[in-house]
């Protein structure tokens, strides 16, 4: 994210072009996950919801919501030490005023960004109200989304990240949404090993936080695997441009600074064909382009259901 301040004048240029990009398989049902599917890579131009899913997003939510889901075979639930065995394993401290750096640089340095996704988000978002009573959010950071889902007294929320000087910041953003101090927990943690049992939410919110963990495929595993049965998963992450653009060669060179600022991020992630190997039994994904995020600007969002 700090590269995207860094680099707002080179960038700029970029960001002029509307570029989308995306490579995705079409939608699988069954979730066996040993098994890899051949993707079928469609040019983002050609996606069509009916490719996407056989429904309009309010049959969507409501198969979820009443479908008699087989419930995968469940992994088994991580003890605390294992949770936190893997955080010390794909997130170990890193020095404090890094933390503190890029808490600060998050809470100040996304609000173009914020406002230009806001139209996004609270259509995304509204997909909650009344339906989830449990939710956890991956990947917190400085909790910007919780003004739009978090406002309510019977809203439980857990927000994991394994960046301690978020806690703070995410904290006041959860008071300020509206929610009651007790219900809502910041747990030290990482997407790849949740602290929560099988089938324990209602709904998973992860929001620029694929592009940060180490391994994609782990965490959308455990998203599944704490989100009961109907259970909707509800993301946004920046992704690759399309393969042989002038955004992704950018992208590419930047890649390896983008890492050292952002603690982590990639910019070269097809993080919307990863969502949609993962086994949901549906998955709406949408793509965009957000000038505000410079070379960060190709965009998948959208719902998906356990
Ligand atoms: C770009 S920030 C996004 C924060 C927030 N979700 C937002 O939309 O502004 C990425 C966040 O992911 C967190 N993170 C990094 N590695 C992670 C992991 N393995 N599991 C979960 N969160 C992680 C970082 O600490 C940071 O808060
Ligand atoms: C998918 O989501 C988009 C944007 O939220 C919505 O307009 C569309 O109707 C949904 N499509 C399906 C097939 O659910
Ligand atoms: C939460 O916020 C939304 C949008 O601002 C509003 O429509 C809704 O009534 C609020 N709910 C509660 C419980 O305050």
């Amino acid at each position: 994210m700090a590269t995207m301040i860094l680099h707002s004048s080179l960038l700029s240029l970029t960001s002029a072009a509307k570029i989308t990009s995306l490579s995705i398989a079409v939608v699988r049902s069954d979730s066996s996950p040993s098994r890899p599917s051949s993707p079928v890579a469609v040019p983002y131009q050609s996606l069509t919801p009916s490719l996407l899913c056989s429904c309009g997003r309010r049959h969507l939510i409501q198969a979820c919501a009443t479908a008699l889901l087989p419930i995968s075979p469940s992994h088994a639930t991580p003890l605390l030490s294992d949770s936190t065995a893997m955080l010390n394993r794909v997130h170990p401290p890193r020095p404090d005023w890094y933390e503190e750096l890029y808490a600060a640089v998050l809470d100040k340095g996304m609000e173009a960004y914020e406002a230009e996704i806001a139209g996004y988000k609270s259509q995304l978002f509204s997909n909650l109200r009344g339906k989830a009573k449990k939710v956890l959010e991956i990947g917190i950071g400085t909790g910007p989304n919780l003004k739009y889902y978090a406002n309510g007294t019977d809203i439980e929320v857990f927000g994991i990240d394994p960046n301690m000087k978020m806690e703070k910041y995410a904290k006041a953003a959860a008071v300020a949404s509206g929610l009651p101090p007790t219900n809502f927990k910041f747990i030290h943690a990482v997407g790849e090993a949740l602290p929560l049992s099988d089938a324990a939410v209602d709904a998973v919110v992860g929001t620029l936080v694929l592009c940060s963990v180490k391994d994609v495929d782990t965490a959308l595993k455990e998203v599944k695997r704490v989100l009961k049965p109907g259970g909707l998963y509800l993301f946004v992450e920046h992704v690759a441009a399309r393969d042989g653009t002038v955004l992704r060669f950018l992208q590419n060179v930047l890649d390896p600074l983008q890492q050292t600022v952002s603690d982590g991020c990639h910019l070269t992630r097809e993080t919307g064909k990863h969502i949609f190997e993962a086994g949901f039994s549906g998955v709406n994904i949408s793509s965009t382009s957000l000038r505000n995020a410079f070379v960060a600007s190709p965009h998948v969002y959208g719902i998906a259901c356990k």
